[in-house]
């Protein structure tokens, strides 16, 4: 991971990892404050948020609205997407009263962007199942203007953000040592904060922090040392992005219960264990995360609740199981073994992640700082997580911390603190947004990173 990230920073196209600028060079500290909105659009779930902050890191007012994405929209037009989004927006502000004169939005966009402001990017390609041909290339941003604007408000992103960046500077407005943020939801990603002097593909980056909140876009890690099992290749065929997001497909809640799936379609191939019901095995996606969980969480002596869902959601009758002597418990244990293998690889690989991160900041204890910074001295650490699949699934959290103190020894993983931020990723872009308020009003405070990167870079 570390030898990637290098690579990553030091040429566009030079790793997997993309390492993608993100010109967020400060982070809320806590003194914010008013109102301020955002818009979180990327996982399984679209909300729209309200923030009201008050000085001294207080949230003094939250309110979030939450809904699906409709399934056609992920697939459809952009224009279908942003008038969406819009319309969503200006239906929560109904009823709102401060939203007279010019409103700063925060966009939280939890796909690749290449940014060329802190409030511009166009999209380099869709992950998690969305496939919307149109909007590949374009500014994001400016096409979420122009619903808006379509939608008649007064509304206008000032701060476009990945997911990662959002959770970070929720992170880092209640807490000054976090220093990168992680989510491990449909999808999965990282970021942290790096030194422009590190970040070699954009030589002259100067900023007044002297550093950069780097997107990494872990789920498109790759690396030969990366152990790939028949059921990883499987899967990877049936996607719409092949040989894109291979971290990602081994970690991510979009496709636990798909691998899980595969190995249960092979064995029911191979062996009698699902009796004459395997047919149903062979549709994809049948067997969600949540249900993987599920079946994992199980921990009543018969395994009803692994019973229940293999016979209502699996469509695996009991008829059928029953028909082989003392199978269906022996099975049920078997199917639950399996939901744990997926599981535990996820968690460990996601853990071996962090520490990738740690170990190229210096803070993982090894003494041999790859940035050249803190020599190894203990330092307390904070990394925010957030996303449903490591929220909403205790044993793999528990799978994750594990690996953690295993890879970073107990002192060193003592130092390091794993927080999760709620609504972290909506949250944080609001506090974005208000910080960049004055990109819309007049001023432009982000013009020293702006500037000195397009005095370098004249084609973008
Ligand atoms: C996207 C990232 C995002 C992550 C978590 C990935 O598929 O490429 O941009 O941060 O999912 O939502």
């Amino acid at each position: 991971m570390v030898v990637e990230m290098h690579a990553g920073l030091a040429s566009d196209g030079g790793s997997k990892l993309k390492m993608l600028l993100t010109f967020v060079d400060a982070l809320p500290s806590g003194s914010e404050e008013g109102v301020y909105y955002s818009i979180d659009l990327g996982g399984t779930n679209f909300r729209v948020l309200r923030v009201q902050v008050g000085a001294g890191s207080v949230i003094v007012n939250q309110k979030v609205e939450q809904q699906p994405i409709p399934e056609e929209l992920t697939k459809g037009t952009s224009e279908g997407l942003f008038n969406f989004v819009a319309l969503a927006l200006k239906n929560f502000l109904e009823g709102e009263d401060d939203q007279d004169g010019k409103m700063a939005l925060g966009f939280t966009f939890s796909f690749p962007v290449r940014q060329i402001s802190v409030s511009s990017g166009s999209l380099i390609r869709w992950t998690k199942g969305f496939s919307i041909r149109d909007t590949v290339g374009r500014d994001v941003a400016q096409c979420l203007n122009e619903a808006l604007a379509n939608c008649g408000l007064n509304v206008r992103v000032t701060a476009l953000v990945n997911d990662t960046v959002g959770t970070l500077a929720l992170g880092h407005y209640y807490d000054e040592d976090t220093v990168a943020a992680v989510i491990i939801g449909s999808g999965t990603n990282a970021c942290y904060i790096e030194r422009t002097d590190a970040i070699i593909k954009c030589q002259g980056l100067l900023t007044n922090s002297g550093g950069m909140v780097v997107n990494m876009e872990w789920g498109n890690f790759w690396s030969s040392h990366l152990p790939r099992t028949p059921y990883d290749i499987l899967l990877d065929d049936e996607t719409h992005n092949r040989n894109d997001q291979g971290f990602e497909k081994m970690i991510s809640g979009m496709y636990l219960g798909e691998i899980a799936r595969l190995v249960f379609h092979r064995m029911a191939q191979e062996s009698d264990v699902f009796g004459d019901a395997a047919d149903s095995l062979s549709n994809p996606f049948i067997l969600s995360t949540p249900f993987l969980a599920a079946i994992r969480e199980d921990d009543s002596p018969d395994l009803s609740e692994v019973r229940r869902i293999l016979q209502e959601h699996l469509k695996l009758s009991d008829d059928s199981l029953f028909q082989i002597p003392d199978a269906p418990l022996k099975t049920r244990r078997l199917v639950v073994k399996v939901c744990d293998i997926v599981t535990r690889r996820a968690a460990r690989l996601a853990a071996a992640g962090i520490v990738g991160i740690l170990k190229k900041l210096g803070r993982d204890g090894s003494g041999a700082a790859s940035s050249g910074r803190g020599r190894g001295q203990p330092r307390r650490t904070v990394v925010a997580i957030e996303g449903g699949l490591y929220q909403g699934y205790p044993v793999f959290r528990e799978y994750l911390d594990e690996a953690l103190v295993e890879i970073l020894g107990e002192e060193v993983a003592r130092n390091v603190t794993l927080r999760v931020t709620e609504d972290g990723s909506g949250v944080g872009a609001a506090l974005l947004a208000a910080k960049n308020f004055a990109l819309y009003i007049g001023s432009d405070p982000t013009l020293n990173v702006t500037t000195f990167y397009l005095m370098r870079h004249p084609t973008e």
